[in-house]
């Protein structure tokens, strides 16, 4: 079977039971952790406020649009709970893994709204340390964590749902 025929059936290219989008952001969220901690190391040991600004601004933007078309196909598209029921978890646990994942996913994109708004307000332009370095550095902390522990709550409901 070739690559097209898997996509029209929303078979997705991973050899689990997800589909072309839940696979998409499994993947996705490795390039997103990776390339969040790149920018958190050059900001933080190479100074490079300006890119690390763009990063953020950019693959904020990126996973605003991504979570958009996921929620899309979840809501009109693709049934998970079936993907989902052959798991030897059991729809249960299933189900309280998807819970504890989205007590993360769901504040995680207001947090990055509010830290990457308050960045464009409130540091001058291009950016520097100053008045509010104290506060950003506190909530963009909070920030990274919140989607590091969103991507490993996924990850791990990803194998429940639909390796296991
Ligand atoms: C969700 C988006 C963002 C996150 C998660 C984030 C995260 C962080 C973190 C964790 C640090 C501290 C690094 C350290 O430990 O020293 C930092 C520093 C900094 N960020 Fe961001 N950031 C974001 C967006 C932005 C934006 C949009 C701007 C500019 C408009 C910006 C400008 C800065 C600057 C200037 C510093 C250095 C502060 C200082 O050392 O005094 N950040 N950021």
């Amino acid at each position: 079977m070739n690559v097209w025929t898997l996509l029209a059936q929303n078979a997705g290219f991973l050899p689990t039971r997800g589909s072309v989008m839940i696979d998409f952001v499994f993947l996705a969220m490795f390039g997103i952790i990776l390339i969040l901690g790149v920018s958190i190391y050059l900001v933080r040991y190479r100074r490079l406020f300006q890119l690390h600004k763009w990063i953020q601004i950019v693959t904020g933007s990126v996973l605003l649009l991504a979570v958009l078309a996921f929620e899309i196909d979840m809501r009109f598209f693709t049934d998970w709970q079936e993907l989902a029921a052959p798991s030897s978890f059991g729809m249960p646990t299933v189900n309280g893994l998807l819970y504890f994942h989205l007590l993360f996913a769901v504040p995680t994109p207001f947090l990055w709204i509010y830290v990457i708004w308050h960045g464009l307000a409130k540091f001058p332009s291009p950016p520097l340390p100053g008045p509010h370095s104290k506060t950003h550095i506190l909530w963009g902390r909070i920030a990274a964590i919140g989607m590091l522990l969103t991507a490993v709550t996924g990850w791990i409901f990803y194998y429940a749902a639909f390796v296991a």
